[in-house]
């Protein structure tokens, strides 16, 4: 077979998970499960794989969390990582080393990275005034600040972005702002902070980008509009008490002194890559053999990561590597889109999510993974969003896994020992079905490696599952329980080929399935199969290409079936789903309880001043998400006299087949405004709920009549 790799060694990684929440299954989609089935496939290639995560626990997301809570950031940490480790265990991650972004390993590769950088003046440095809040006496990085958005006017909006407009701001950019802290209103105070020259680095990054044609085209189109709208210089440090420390002979050089500043968030994350292949690399007796993977021109590196990471795995963290030196860059960044719960936006806040451990606790530890790898591997979001459904949950479950696969397994052998006594019968004279079923287990390994190779791991998945529904349509076609009287032959070579086809699905399924492909090779009693975890197992020669060929000798003993797949019942899906609305229903009630807020009422108006406004009553004929712009959707509204385009930020609420079909009231005198390439003719109203989520205001009337 072509080998379509480049080279032996791969080093894969995986988005590093904040410690500060639990996992649910967007990210599984986003930036886990894609890499598990990935390198689990490599493995069985025969790659020389590290695979490598951790959690990501430095940065003010975990710094807020703990302020929130009342805790200290080492009390969040702690507890998220456990429990994060735990469950990306159980649900079978393969990864060859998961380590924390506090190790002092890390602290210290982080510092000589970021020192290599400063002593090659590779950074800007640049004082100017920001945002201080003299009660806490912190400054006010990112989110620690919220005031109005310049942009779009939005008043919630934070100090690094507008969740309105989707526009990246500085602090000192917001109108009216305030701390989220002590919610005083800052002063400016002078400060130092170094900066990665993005606009410089522009051409560089543009030429590497240029040539990596192959990648995934979401990610390309991504990377393009960042520079369409030209990258601009990035500070990577702060003035935050929760942090990798800015090295003190660093800030020395400068004659600046390093006390309070660390290393923003997402310098140090990413090379925890680094620092955490040197643990593994020492956990496994061979300290220096890290090197190999990031050091060795020849390592293949591809980062795993959800859409929101795209500019830091593409841009940012390549950029600091090239400007470093001594590593290799990555060969690809296959990211994902989002994925949607029931037709709706995933939100931790709101509580529409599914949680992996509850998933887990729900459905067992023993028999849940692979159901939820499998459903979820089909449902992957890989060229855009995707939406994930118990009620499909319950379909592949039963019409695939069950149906088919498990199905097909299970009469082959009971077949198999009904009629040849637990044992392989012979081939003879295979008919024309017997060869086209042969053929196909000749095909399908590099059908389905292919597209793992491509980053196509929904396709690869559905030929896996296509090679069982031939062997299924195949057993019913050739009838063995008709032939075994009239046609001995005929029915053993029947048993024979389909004896073929579980055992090489029982390899081919390994990434996806890994539980049920180990019960398969038990069943089959195949022992000596290559591993697709870590685990070392020189001896065991048979992989993936293997799969291609017959694996089963005449005569070979058989173990007993077990059921490979259970059905799910309808109660045990309906109480998924109602678990879900009664949680997202008790988040409204509490946040409409306990955090009620009322905006001050403002001043009074004239009756002339609201009759400037002109207020027409439309309907939503279509909603789509905008490119690049996470918050905004794209709607075309019927106005009755002419059709409208609107861009409306609501995308975090609500997912376009919600808005679809509304007759909403717009502004129809708002003047157009250009956002991310496209002309926004109007407004939509919304009432904005105590929680801060939107609510549409309907109307039940001929479009284009005037609201007033
Ligand atoms: O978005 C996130 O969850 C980040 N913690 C991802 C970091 S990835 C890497 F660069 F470390
Ligand atoms: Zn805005």
């Amino acid at each position: 077979m072509e080998d379509t790799t480049s080279s032996d060694r791969l080093l894969v990684t995986s988005a590093l998970p904040y410690a500060n929440g639990p996992i649910h299954i967007g990210h599984l989609a986003g930036a886990y499960l894609p890499a598990d089935l990935f390198v689990r496939y490599q493995r069985l290639k025969g790659r020389d794989v590290a695979y490598i995560c951790g959690s990501d626990e430095m940065g003010v997301a975990i710094l807020m969390r703990a302020i929130r809570e009342d805790r200290s950031p080492e009390e969040i940490i702690d507890t998220y990582h456990a429990q994060i480790r735990e469950n990306f265990e159980r649900f079978g991650m393969s990864f060859d080393y998961y380590g924390r972004t506090t190790s002092a390993l890390h602290a210290e590769t982080a510092q000589d990275f970021f020192r290599v950088l400063d002593e090659k003046d590779v950074f800007n440095l640049k004082t100017e005034e920001q945002l201080y809040d003299p009660e806490a006496e912190m400054f006010l990085a990112d989110r620690f600040v919220v005031g109005t958005c310049p942009v779009c006017g939005f008043d919630e909006a934070y100090g690094d972005q507008c969740e309105q407009c989707g526009s990246t701001l500085s602090p000192t950019e917001l109108e009216q702002p305030r701390s989220t802290l002590t919610d005083a209103t800052p002063e400016l105070k002078e400060t130092t902070h170094w900066y990665l020259p993005l606009e410089e680095m522009q051409p560089k990054l543009e030429e590497w980008i240029d040539s990596h044609p192959e990648g995934k085209n979401n990610v390309l189109g991504q990377i393009k509009s960042w520079f369409d709208d030209e990258l601009k210089d990035r500070a990577i440090t702060r003035d935050v008490p929760w942090g990798v420390p800015v090295p003190a002979d660093v800030a020395e050089r400068h004659g600046l002194d390093a006390e309070g500043k660390v290393i923003y968030v997402w310098f140090d994350a990413p090379i925890g890559y680094i620092s955490f292949t040197k643990e593994w690399a020492s956990q496994e007796n061979a300290p220096t053999k890290w090197k190999a993977y990031w050091q060795d021109d020849e390592t293949e590196l591809v980062h795993f990561i959800g859409k929101d990471n795209i500019v830091f795995h593409c841009l940012t963290f390549p950029g600091m590597l090239m400007e470093h030196g001594d590593f290799v860059l990555p060969d690809n960044v296959p990211a994902n889109e989002f994925l949607n719960l029931e037709g709706q936006k995933l939100s931790t806040s709101r509580g529409w999510a599914v949680w992996l451990h509850e998933y887990l606790d729900d459905f067992g530890d023993e028999r849940g993974p692979d159901l939820l790898r499998y459903a979820l591997a089909t449902t992957l979001p890989e060229t855009k969003d995707a939406d994930f459904s118990w009620e499909a949950f319950q379909q592949h479950v039963n019409g695939e896994l069950a149906d088919v696969l498990g199905n097909f397994v299970n009469r082959t052998l009971t077949f198999a020992h009904s009629t040849f006594d637990g044992t392989v019968p012979p081939l003879e004279n295979p008919s024309d079905a017997d060869q086209a079923v042969l053929d196909a287990i000749a095909e399908t390994p590099d059908t389905v490696g292919q597209a793992y190779e491509a980053y196509r791991m929904r396709e690869a998945v559905a030929e896996t599952m296509e090679l069982a529904r031939i062997g299924n349509k195949y057993f019913n076609d050739t009838e063995p329980w008709h032939t075994r009287e009239s046609d001995p032959t005929a029915c053993a070579n029947t048993i024979h080929v389909s004896l073929q086809v579980c055992a090489a699905l029982s390899i081919l399924m390994e990434p996806v399935l890994p539980d049920a492909a180990q019960r398969l090779q038990n069943m089959l009693r195949l022992s000596n199969v290559r591993s697709s975890t870590p685990d070392d197992d020189p001896n065991d020669a048979i992989g993936w290409d293997d799969a291609a060929a017959p694996i089963l000798e005449e005569g070979h003993t058989l173990n007993e079936p077990e059921i490979l797949f259970e059905k799910i019942d309808d109660d045990v899906i309906e109480a998924q789903i109602e678990k879900l609305r009664e949680r997202a229903a008790e988040q409204d009630s509490d946040s409409t309880d306990t955090d009620m807020d009322y905006d001050d009422l403002k001043e009074n108006i004239e009756f002339d001043d609201f009759m400037d406004l002109d207020l027409r009553v439309g309907t939503v004929t279509t909603a789509e998400p905008v490119p690049d712009a996470d918050t905004l959707l794209r709607l075309e509204i019927d106005l009755g006299f002419e059709d409208r385009q609107i861009l409306a930020g609501v995308a975090e609420q609500m997912a376009p087949g919600e808005v679809e079909g509304l007759q909403v009231v717009v502004v129809a005198n708002m003047a157009p405004k250009e956002m991310f390439g496209l002309q926004s003719e109007g407004m939509v109203l919304m009432a904005e709920e105590p929680d801060g989520t939107f609510a549409p205001v309907t109307a039940d009337a001929e479009n284009g009549s005037v609201v007033r």
